[in-house]
């Protein structure tokens, strides 16, 4: 029994900042982000939209081309909306990696998301694992579905609106990040998981390392410092990050899950067609192939246009090459994530 994909989707708001849009309103340049980060712009959404929201607009997509309708939602919202809603009667379970959820402790997004599509019967859950949400969310997914108890179908997304915890007058950080959802369809098919011919999920690991988790913190708000009424908040209700730390971590969790992943799959590099890592910095990308010896044209980067959507970057990153036709059946897709917790891990993914 294999866990395949067999739907993908993805929101991103319409606004695009650029970094000459940012440079008109912080001490910072198009040159400076652009060099240090490989940055160009981010969508960002307007007061008025929740993460749960871009979520439901990806898990559309997703659910829709699983019904057969795969024209961009321009093209027809009320024809996708209503081969999504059908579809989404047949999700057993859906799972949202996310760090930027609508509420803090619930309801969760996934149970918003639920509500939304009218997948009545299926359980909905969220999964905190900051930038490695979406792995750690495919691998729940996927394990639930192996349980067997005759669920077959599952909805996994990764979704954040990174800019409303972001502190727009700290350059250091407010350059990074960016709003945006990824979503698949996941479903247990007869397809074999492991010898010649293997489709699907076919290997994921996941670490964590929870003495760097002050490097990538929200001080406020949880039941360490909750906010408390009246209070005149100064500091401390932004995501706060030590890059330096971060970047250091990132590159070795990169290459080192490469690496796992590669050997417990059984293969090299030359095997994969693609690797979709996680985007903070492209920097942290070219200095893992590097050590890696991989070229960088396997590398699929969106962290351009994008920029850090964190739980997002990697289903929003599937949907794209599945959509533009860069991935064909039977290719090898790694990916890779890591970021808040300190987490990491990834996925051999045969398409
Ligand atoms: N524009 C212009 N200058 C900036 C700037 C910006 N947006 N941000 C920082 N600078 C300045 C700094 O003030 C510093 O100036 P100084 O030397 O005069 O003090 C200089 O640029 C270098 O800053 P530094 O922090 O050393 O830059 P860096 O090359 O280490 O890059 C990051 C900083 C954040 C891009 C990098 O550390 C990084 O990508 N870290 C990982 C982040 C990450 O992955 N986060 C999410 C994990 S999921």
């Amino acid at each position: 029994m294999a866990i395949e994909i067999i739907g993908t989707g993805k929101a991103v708001p319409s606004n695009r900042v650029t970094n000459d849009d940012l440079a008109a309103r912080i001490d910072t340049s198009d040159e400076w982000i652009r060099s240090h980060t490989g940055i160009g712009s981010r969508h960002l959404a307007d007061e008025s939209t929740a993460t749960s929201d871009l979520a439901l607009e990806a898990a559309k997509n997703a659910l829709a081309m699983v019904a057969g309708f795969t024209e961009n939602a321009e093209s027809g919202t009320e024809k996708r909306d209503r081969a999504a809603v059908e579809a989404a009667k047949s999700i057993d379970f859906i799972v949202v990696g996310t760090a930027t959820p609508d509420f803090i402790g619930c309801p969760s997004t996934a149970c918003i998301v639920q509500h939304k599509l009218g997948a009545n019967r299926a359980a909905a859950m969220d999964i905190t694992a900051g930038c490695t949400g979406f792995i750690y969310a495919l691998e729940t997914a996927a394990g639930l579905l192996n349980l067997g108890r005759g669920r077959k179908r599952a909805l996994v997304i990764g979704a954040e609106i990174l800019s409303r915890v972001t502190d727009w007058t700290d350059r250091g950080t407010c350059v990074l990040f960016g709003d945006g959802a990824g979503a698949v369809v996941i479903e247990k098919t007869d397809a074999p998981c492991e010898g010649p011919g293997r489709r699907g999920l076919v290997q994921t690991l996941l670490y964590a390392d929870g003495s760097g988790g002050e490097s990538l913190v929200f001080r406020r708000g949880g039941s360490r410092n909750p906010f408390k009424t009246g209070e005149v908040i100064e500091k401390g209700i932004y995501l706060e990050m030590n890059g330096q730390e971060v970047y250091n971590f990132a590159v070795k969790a990169v290459a080192d899950t490469a690496i796992a992943l590669m050997q417990t799959a059984g293969i090299g590099a030359d095997d994969i067609a693609w690797i979709v890592p996680h985007q903070a910095n492209a920097r942290i990308v070219q200095a893992a192939g590097k050590r890696l010896k991989i070229p960088a044209e396997k590398f699929y980067l969106n962290i351009e246009e994008y920029a850090n959507t964190s739980a997002a970057t990697i289903p929003l990153a599937l949907d794209e090459l599945n959509r533009n036709g860069k991935i064909k059946k039977g290719d090898i897709i790694m990916t890779i994530g890591f970021g808040g917790g300190l987490t990491y891990g990834g996925n051999i993914i045969v398409w």
